[in-house]
């Protein structure tokens, strides 16, 4: 068959990846979620996971998992809203809105799902939705999906926020969302005054708490640590992360979720996730509900690590989470100082444009609750060897 014109321009674009060196592989690793990953077959300190607390591999959640696919079978084979139901589904939901003190909270195959949800149930043509301009991807395409004006306002500046809010002010339909940790920078969002500007010029407040749920707030999140939970309309959140297992929540009024249950396509048109899922998430969530303490360590571990590499001299952002940027510049020096790494025997990703911006390609360092004083000590090590070798790569 002869290739079709569309072809040329997708070789094209493919070319023009590998020539920048952003072109996307998936990577020879096995054991992806473990402490020790394999990397073609050699094993190596995995900080680049989003398993904050170590729970993908832990022998409850598995127990759980299993016991649920004994029950209930692998797959949910529909839609919530036709059989796509079972009894661990409507426990693990009444269980996280009381986590979080909330009337109701609903599942999602996955975070990025629910964040379509919430734009394509709540925004629509005629609403603005104030987003910061670091948020994740799945806020960004829910938004372009839902056709409501985007208000985007300069990372973290809330007094450009405030300024954009003047200027919208004799609008009806209103949303606010931001992630309340960056998942690239792993700095937090400002919520008390975010709050503020909310409640001031009468705007729903949406908060995406993928990377702060099991870490932050006694694992409630940081709207919690900043006290205020209870100001937030709609709370999102990942199993995916912290909690070792995978699905996105909402949590709010019973009303909102109603509305959402009814409204949100990604829901209504999509199979509910597996019982092995469900299982998992549950014994996670009342892990983190009954011990927070992996959560608090982590975040010590975080500002000792932080406080070293800019010992060093490395420029770690703002971060002030367990999310540690190392921010090199260029795509190929982030390429090849992920490649000294992994010598060293670590795992750290690589992050380029278009995930970050042009000219900030960096290391992401993504710090888990299970690591040891010897762990931590290779790692302070390969980033010293690192930081002796940049000066003779620039
Ligand atoms: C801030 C944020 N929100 C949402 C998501 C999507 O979550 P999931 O991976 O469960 O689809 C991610 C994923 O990385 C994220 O970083």
């Amino acid at each position: 068959m002869a290739p079709k014109s569309i072809y040329r321009r997708i070789s094209g674009e493919l070319t023009d990846l590998e020539n920048s060196d952003a072109l996307r592989t998936v990577p020879q690793v096995e054991n992806g979620a473990d402490k020790i990953l394999l990397f073609h077959n050699i094993p190596l300190l995995n900080l680049a996971s989003n398993d904050y607390l170590g729970l993908a591999g832990n022998s409850m959640l598995k127990a759980e998992a299993v016991k649920a696919v004994e029950e209930y079978g692998c797959g949910a084979a529909a839609s919530r809203l036709v059989t796509g139901n079972f009894s661990l589904y409507d426990k693990l939901e009444k269980e996280l809105a009381d986590f979080h003190g909330r009337e109701d909270s609903m599942l999602f195959s996955s975070g990025y799902a629910a964040n379509l949800a919430i734009m394509d149930a709540f925004a629509d043509r005629n609403s603005l939705v104030f987003s910061d301009k670091l948020n994740h991807a799945s806020i960004l395409d829910g938004i372009r999906m839902s056709g409501a004006k985007q208000v985007r306002y300069k990372h973290n500046d809330l007094d450009h926020l405030e300024k954009r809010l003047e200027a919208f002010s004799g609008v009806e339909s209103k949303i606010l969302i931001t992630d309340t940790i960056f998942s690239m920078d792993g700095d937090l969002a400002r919520m008390e005054r975010i709050a503020d500007l909310c409640d001031r010029h009468d705007v729903m407040l949406v908060v995406d708490e993928a990377h702060a749920e099991g870490v932050f707030g006694s694992g409630r999140g940081f709207c919690r640590e900043a006290g205020v939970a209870d100001r937030v309309d709609l709370h999102m959140g990942a199993f995916s992360k912290a909690f070792g297992s995978l699905g996105g929540a909402v949590s709010g009024s019973s009303e909102l979720i109603s509305y959402l249950r009814n409204k949100g396509r990604s829901f209504v048109f999509s199979t509910a996730l597996p019982p092995a899922v469900i299982g998992a998430s549950l014994a996670a969530l009342l892990l983190v509900r009954s011990d927070p303490s992996r959560g608090e360590k982590l975040l010590a571990m975080s500002r000792e690590l932080k406080g070293y590499l800019e010992s060093l001299g490395f420029n770690c952002g703002d971060s002030q989470s367990q999310i540690i940027p190392v921010i090199l510049g260029e795509n190929a020096l982030a390429l090849k100082a992920q490649q000294l790494l992994r010598e060293q025997g670590l795992y750290v990703a690589a992050i380029r444009p278009p995930t970050v911006p042009p000219g900030t390609a960096r290391l992401r360092i993504s710090l888990r609750a299970d690591l040891t004083d010897s762990d931590l000590e290779m790692v302070r090590s390969a980033f010293g060897q690192l930081h002796k070798e940049l000066s003779a790569w620039k």
